[in-house]
């Protein structure tokens, strides 16, 4: 098996606001290897952006916090370093791509422009290298006509063009690991086909280890290896994506797989989950899946379910599972 590149174990973060304490993150572990894609999945307001930007140490300070916990990536833990080392390793070890590619690209400069400032700020080449730097990104991400679009200006590309430029620059310093957030959630279908699968062409390449964040089921069954499915600020249950679509044994994990529209099934009724995930400002004892789960029982609203093993790559957190 490959090597693990993130261990992320027992983090824990929180907003500290006028109204108290907003525990978004509440004991998160998990882990990604090499040449592997982690899905992490669940609706909004779960912690997915937050568990993202805890790894990157780019929370709104001060009120974010991680307050307990490792994030340890090829053996440093990210939350010991210094805010300077903690730049270095932004630049050249992760980086990340958000959902709005217009966010994340500046109007006013030109597409090239845009990478060779990541090139030269990540990478120790000399100024004539630079260009061949920035073609060859464009050209791992699937942009026709490299030499062509580096002079172009973002808003003449169309969303599923600027999106790859957004995955140029986020491979230009060649990460280790690389978030991706939501980044399909823009586009529609057969955009976000074709950039899903140029995903596994970006890791076939280079091997970088990859956290997809999605609200999505459907996006996970195409792209994760594994998944961990949140909810509240905990994974519930994690398993590799096959298994977890043949065999959810979380009650949340089945009702979110049941949601995803199916194409050969166009006729049926979407299933959707019934009331609202619990305030993160005061969670009530118990499970926190508790007041919408269908088969709950007396013991999950007094007690926290603990985490079973159901074997190396399978865990789960539910009372009914033993
Ligand atoms: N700046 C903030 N101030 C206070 N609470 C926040 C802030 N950002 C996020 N949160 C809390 O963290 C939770 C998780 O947010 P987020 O990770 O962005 O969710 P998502 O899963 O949709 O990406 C939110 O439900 C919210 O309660
Ligand atoms: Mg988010």
């Amino acid at each position: 098996m490959s090597n693990i590149v993130l261990q992320v174990e027992n983090l824990h973060t929180s907003f500290f606001t006028r109204a108290g304490e907003v525990k978004a993150i509440d004991g998160v572990s998990f882990y990604v290897r090499e040449g592997e894609t982690f899905g992490i999945v669940g609706e909004s307001g779960c912690g997915k952006s937050v568990t993202g930007l805890s790894i990157l140490r780019l929370l709104p300070e001060p009120a974010g916090q991680v307050t307990e916990g490792k994030i340890i990536l090829e053996g440093k833990n990210l939350l010991e370093l210094s805010k300077k080392e903690m730049r270095a390793y932004r630049g050249k070890m992760i980086s990340m791509i958000l959902q709005d590619p217009m966010t994340s690209l500046n109007p006013v400069y030109t597409v090239g422009d845009q990478i060779a400032e990541s090139v030269r700020l990540h990478q120790d080449l000399p100024e004539n290298m630079v260009e061949a730097e920035v073609v060859s990104a464009l050209r791992l991400l699937r942009i026709p006509d490299p030499e062509m679009r580096i002079k172009e200006y973002p808003f003449q590309l169309s969303g599923g063009m600027r999106q790859r430029v957004v995955g140029a620059i986020a491979m230009s310093c060649r990460p280790r690991l690389l978030i991706a957030d939501e980044p399909t959630t823009a586009l529609d279908a057969t955009i976000q086909a074709q950039y899903i699968a140029l995903f596994e062409d970006i890791q076939a390449k280079t091997n970088v280890a990859i956290i997809f964040i999605t609200h999505d089921f459907g996006v996970v069954s195409r792209i994760c290896d594994r998944v961990g499915v949140m909810y509240a600020g905990k994974i519930l249950e994690t398993a590799p994506t096959r298994e977890i679509f043949k065999a959810p044994k979380h009650p949340y994990t089945a009702a979110l797989i049941n949601s995803v529209p199916q194409l050969d099934k166009k006729d049926e009724k979407l299933f959707s989950i019934e009331g609202q995930p619990p305030s993160l400002l005061n969670l009530p004892p118990g499970c926190r899946f508790y007041p919408r789960c269908t088969v709950s029982m007396d013991i999950c609203k007094e007690q926290e379910p603990p985490e079973v093993k159901l074997d190396d790559n399978h865990s789960v957190s539910c009372w009914r599972v033993k």
